[in-house]
């Protein structure tokens, strides 16, 4: 796929991500790895709900931009710790849904078999423990998860998923957030 389709698909992805309402302001960040193994993302403190692909920036597996007018994503550790421990992921969607950020808020993993399709797509989602965003401790706390899941909460921060390209990484998204609800709403009943 060229560089050039990718980056009008992250910024559907963007747009879309935006419009579901799983991050506020400028919430989240949004990778894909390029054929030549670098790294196309999102840039640091943008609305994803106005991103055009022309803000995206490429950046190596060190986190050194090669292209791009504008500062990479804050949380590219994230992204490149994922993209390291898993060659055959080729995307990551960071985002803060409300319903799963609140279960990692709350420090409740969704770990329980409610859902049948949820076990087929994403498993068990685990709860990673706290790490301020864009620091060492942030991957600290994934690197022991990253191997055996593809969907993992951040411990007062929200939510990461990836999968072997940005469609499927970002429905992994989108299946975290209404597994939440259903199981907050399967708590009260
Ligand atoms: P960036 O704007 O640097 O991508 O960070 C957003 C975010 O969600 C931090 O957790």
């Amino acid at each position: 796929m060229s560089e050039e389709k990718l980056r009008q698909d992250i910024t559907e992805i963007c747009h879309l991500v935006y419009r579901k309402g799983f991050v506020a302001a400028t919430d989240g960040n949004i990778s894909v790895r390029l054929p030549d193994g670098n790294v196309m993302c999102t840039p640091t403190r943008c609305n994803k709900g106005f991103v055009k692909p022309s803000d995206l920036v490429v950046i190596d597996m060190k986190g050194n931009k090669v292209r791009g007018e504008r500062k990479p994503s804050s949380e590219m550790a994230m992204h490149l710790l994922i993209y390291e421990m898993r060659p055959e992921i080729k995307s990551v969607v960071h985002a803060h849904p409300a319903g799963a950020t609140a279960f990692a808020a709350a420090g409740i993993p969704l770990n329980k078999a409610l859902i049948s399709e949820v076990v087929l797509a994403v498993g068990c989602i685990p709860l990673a423990q706290y790490g301020t965003p864009g620091t060492p401790e942030l991957t600290d706390a994934l690197e022991p998860l990253v191997p055996q899941y593809d969907a993992i909460l951040m411990k007062n921060h929200g939510v990461v998923t990836y999968g072997a390209d940005l469609a499927s990484a970002y429905m992994k998204m989108e299946t975290v957030e209404h597994f939440a609800r259903i199981a907050l709403v399967s708590r009260l009943l």
